[in-house]
């Protein structure tokens, strides 16, 4: 996969590529993550990106020409599967919307910055939009650097035992069960004595059991789904 990232401040995304699974799956060339500044797109003499909305208002605007150029010299190198921008008024990001966006091969993410980008862009080169939450951020790059760890780890062959993507909460609408390690006893606070009895079929089990239970009392919503 290659994931190709514009974005004005580059600086807010290096760090969460650069440790961890993310890290591991960009060294065995799982993943490729490539940044673009769209202040490397413009002809202005003051490399200037982002100018007043028409008809008035607070903010600032990211302009077309540069991004336009930024996206259009990448589809001269290669297509893409997705062209994804990232903003609060986007479908929420969810784990169907990570797997399924694991599964591509190349795709570029536009982080909006200020108000956000002029609305042609978003017609005439996005493909999808999407948001981590109902709440705004002061600019897409902590939401891509989010939205681009939930879908790397899914990358095929990134996570060392595949089956730990699976257990993960919301992979199968359950939320995850209680998890412990050594020692088994710190000061009074025990270990569930089933997850040392050595019964694999009953660990399982008690797992499942906990994983429902949790999931009923905590985000019920999940069941119905
Ligand atoms: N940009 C600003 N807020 C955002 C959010 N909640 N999700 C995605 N992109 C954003």
């Amino acid at each position: 996969m290659r994931i190709d990232i514009i974005t004005l401040f580059p600086q807010l995304l290096r760090s969460p590529f650069e440790a961890s699974i993310v890290k591991r799956a960009i060294d065995a060339e799982k993943v490729e993550v490539v940044f673009h500044d769209p202040r490397d797109f413009t002809n202005s003499k003051h490399k200037q990106v982002d100018d007043a909305p028409f008809g008035g208002g607070a903010g600032m605007v990211m302009m077309i020409e540069p991004i336009d150029k930024c996206i259009s010299k990448l589809k001269t190198e290669r297509t893409y599967d997705e062209i994804i921008y990232m903003t609060p008024d986007g479908e929420q990001l969810n784990q169907k919307i990570a797997n399924e966006c694991s599964l591509k091969g190349n795709i570029i993410i536009l982080c909006g910055h200020y108000k956000g980008v002029d609305q042609r862009v978003r017609d005439h080169f996005i493909t999808r939009e999407i948001s981590i939450g109902d709440f705004v951020l002061s600019g897409g790059e902590l939401a891509a650097a989010v939205f681009c760890d939930s879908i790397i780890r899914l990358i095929p062959g990134v996570l060392g035992n595949e089956s730990s993507a699976l257990s993960d909460s919301y992979q199968d609408n359950l939320l995850a069960p209680p998890i412990y390690t050594r020692p088994a006893k710190y000061k009074d606070w025990e270990v569930p004595s089933i997850l040392t009895s050595g019964n694999t079929p009953a660990v399982e089990l008690w797992r499942e059991e906990q994983a429902f239970e949790r999931t009923q009392r905590l985000r019920p919503d999940l069941l119905e789904e």
